[in-house]
């Protein structure tokens, strides 16, 4: 199994080249499924769970031309088999973004359940629920949700419980080829959503409100095919951006969307960080120990979830004391221990973290245990003395493209050992 062997101490500066966003591009890669036309989409990012999306494409029948220049095509003809097993979509939670698309086109579909995983219960029930607004049949047997509805979905209007990214996108997708107008309400605003109808735009749906937490739709007949390029990684540039913070570095992120990242930047500058941005990049400059920050994670554009292990990490070599309050999930502060091994100084209570900034972190042996919590420990080997090895990298490889060539670009000592 993949470690990474980090030295700490290295002071980051340069560029880095931000990747398409792996949150966007399954999604965009599932609505490929509603047309039986050629969808190109380009800036795909490559990483594990992109390859996992791919192939579960590939095994209901879809036709994949992928190049090397980032770009993946997909044909999904009329062979489809409209079955997504359990061996592909235990990989991957994002695979049930194929049960809108397959339910709408081909009025059937069976997706295994994805179960639960390390940061949480995670349940679909807002997407089974919206799918039976929408006139489908839904059970849920042998661990497998099976759809039906015979004839299209009906347009409807959806009230979800909460705002859920993959719910708004698998009912977004399903509501563009049903029958009337859905309208999606107390919907998710997130970046990767208004990509995602960006998409569907280009594929001839009608859709208005994208980003906003009502999301109208007019249902049409066909799709037809189209090209489009995966929004830029808010998620990797934010990990960049703190991994020069804790650095004291000075790194520019080009390809990407400061725009995206307004709760990240303003934790940043009131952590001493200087930011300038441009249209595509973004720089920041940090010359003294980082000021401890207090966050609450929320739906965007608040902050995000996606970001709290990264500024954990932050915290844990600030200047005073930093609260975090995680309300998205109910599990996600795993890296709390590995963090306290390597000497931080982290208290949790339920969904509050109380981290108390040391000066110095001392290297160990770690394990990474979910995606955004190896990034986090990643961060902190950056400053730890000594050498610090990641276990179970996998789950670095699943979001971050190419993280050690990206980071010792930069100027850090890191490289993977088996
Ligand atoms: C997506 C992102 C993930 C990010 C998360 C929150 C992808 C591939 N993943 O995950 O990186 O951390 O958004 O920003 O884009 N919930 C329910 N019932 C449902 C659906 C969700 O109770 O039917 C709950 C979840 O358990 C969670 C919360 O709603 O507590 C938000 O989940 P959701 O926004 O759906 O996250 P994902 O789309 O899975």
């Amino acid at each position: 199994m993949d470690k990474l062997l980090i030295a700490g101490g290295q002071r980051l500066s340069g560029d880095v080249r931000i990747s398409g966003s792996k949150n966007a591009a399954l999604p965009l890669l599932a609505a490929s499924l509603l047309t039986e036309e050629r969808v190109v989409l380009t800036n795909i990012p490559q990483l594990h769970d992109i390859t996992t999306m791919v192939q579960l494409l590939g095994r209901l029948g879809a036709d994949i031309l992928i190049d090397e220049r980032c770009s993946v095509e997909v044909k999904a003809g009329t062979q489809i088999t409209a079955l997504a097993p359990y061996e592909l979509v235990k990989k991957m939670r994002a695979s049930i973004l194929v049960l809108g698309p397959l339910v709408a086109r081909f009025g059937e579909a069976r997706v295994s359940l994805p179960g639960g995983c390390a940061i949480g219960s995670r349940p679909v029930d807002q997407h089974i629920r919206g799918l039976q607004a929408m006139g489908a049949d839904v059970q849920v047997e042998n661990g497998y949700v099976h759809a039906r509805v015979t004839g299209r979905l009906q347009g409807a209007r959806i009230m979800f419980e909460m705002p859920t990214v993959g719910g708004t996108e698998n009912l977004l997708m399903a509501a563009c080829l049903a029958d009337g107008e859905t309208v999606l309400e107390n919907a998710a605003r997130e970046p990767e959503i208004v990509d995602l109808a960006l998409l569907l735009k280009r594929m001839g749906a009608l859709i208005e409100g994208a980003g906003t937490d009502c999301i109208r739709v007019q249902g049409m007949k066909s799709l037809h095919g189209c090209q489009h390029r995966v929004v830029a990684d808010r998620i990797e540039t934010g990990s960049y951006l703190v991994a020069a913070a804790m650095t004291r570095g000075d790194i520019t992120c080009r390809d990407t969307r400061p725009d995206l990242l307004d709760a990240v930047l303003l934790k940043l500058k009131d952590a001493g960080a200087e930011i300038t941005t441009g249209e595509d990049w973004i720089r920041l400059r940090m010359e003294d120990r980082p000021q401890a920050v207090s966050f609450r994670t929320q739906p965007y554009p608040a902050f995000p979830t996606d970001m709290q292990a990264q500024f954990m990490a932050l915290n844990a070599v600030a200047q005073g004391t930093g609260t975090i309050i995680e309300t998205i999930f109910e599990n996600r502060f795993m890296h709390v221990q590995e963090l306290n091994r390597l000497g931080a100084q982290i208290a949790v209570d339920g969904h509050t973290a109380v981290v108390t900034g040391v000066p110095t972190l001392q290297a160990a042996p770690v394990m990474a245990t979910d995606l955004r919590a190896s990034m986090s420990l990643v961060l902190a080997a950056l400053v730890a003395e000594g050498e610090t090895l990641v276990d179970r990298i996998y789950h670095i490889d699943r979001g971050y493209e190419c993280v050690e060539e990206k980071l010792r670009q930069l100027g850090a000592r890191i490289r993977r050992v088996q």
